[in-house]
């Protein structure tokens, strides 16, 4: 059965994508077998993963009853991924729990990564997730909209739900540009999972360059927290 794994953050751009399709691929490499569903309806996964020239069917079709489900799963050459439907009407969270579910035996992991905000794509994914990464940027703005997502996803009664810290640049942490790592999980109230790096191998990304490979300051930090998400103890050694 696959773990359901909903990545949100409140504020827009804090790497949501860019850490899920990381992690993702961390996962595959350990041999196991891992499932995107984008929930942004701006749609980004696709072009992480390399799959956008193949995009025919989205996970809505699939919902709706448009397309089989296999038919809307687009395989790249780690991870596999559905892409969002540009509106989400006629789709409620028992629809998108169904959709998930029928993928269940298939994988050992599923990510719904949100859009921002705590609107309708964020709802479906929380609905279609049995646990939670908040990714937040260690700042007050992107901490305060972590904490309001955190919070909606403690209410739904998901109690599995880690904290990614992103884009962090010690220098700037100790210059008081940026907020430090204690006062991120003290401000959340969120357990820490891990810390990325804010690493140019992940902007390129979003030029569709691969973003976790050996030698970039990221690789470790991505590594290390695709074990803890398989249950592995590695130390945090902030
Ligand atoms: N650790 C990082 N280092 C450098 N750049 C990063 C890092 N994480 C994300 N970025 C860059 O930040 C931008 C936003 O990232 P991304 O699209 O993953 O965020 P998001 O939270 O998914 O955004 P949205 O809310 O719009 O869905 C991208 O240009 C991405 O390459
Ligand atoms: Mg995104």
């Amino acid at each position: 059965m696959a773990e359901k794994i909903l990545v949100a953050s409140g504020k827009g751009g804090v790497g949501k994508t860019s850490v899920t399709v990381g992690l993702c691929k961390a996962l595959h490499k350990c041999g196991k077998k891992v499932l995107i569903i984008d929930c942004d309806m701006l749609r980004s996964v696709d072009l992480l993963t390399g799959v956008t020239e193949k995009l025919l069917y989205d996970w809505g079709d699939v919902v709706l009853g448009r397309c089989e489900p296999c038919q809307a799963v687009y395989a790249s050459a780690d991870v596999d991924v559905m892409t969002c439907p540009f509106s989400y009407e006629g789709i409620d969270g028992g629809k998108m729990k169904n959709l998930v579910a029928l993928f269940d035996e298939q994988y050992d992991y599923i990510f719904l990564d949100a859009p921002a905000g705590i609107g309708k794509g964020f709802e479906l994914a929380l609905s279609g997730a049995d646990r939670a990464l908040v990714v937040s940027t260690a700042d007050l703005v992107c901490v305060r909209s972590a904490c309001r997502a955190a919070d909606v996803i403690f209410a739904s009664g998901m109690s599995d739900v880690r904290l990614i810290i992103n884009r962090v640049m010690k220098k700037d942490i100790k210059k008081g540009r940026l907020l430090n790592v204690d006062s991120v999980i003290d401000s959340t109230q969120v357990q820490l999972i891990g810390v990325i790096p804010e690493d140019k191998a992940i902007r390129l990304g979003s030029m569709g360059k691969n973003i976790y490979r050996t030698g970039q300051d990221s690789y470790i930090p991505f590594t290390n927290i695709a074990a803890r998400v398989r249950g592995e103890y590695i130390d945090l050694a902030l």
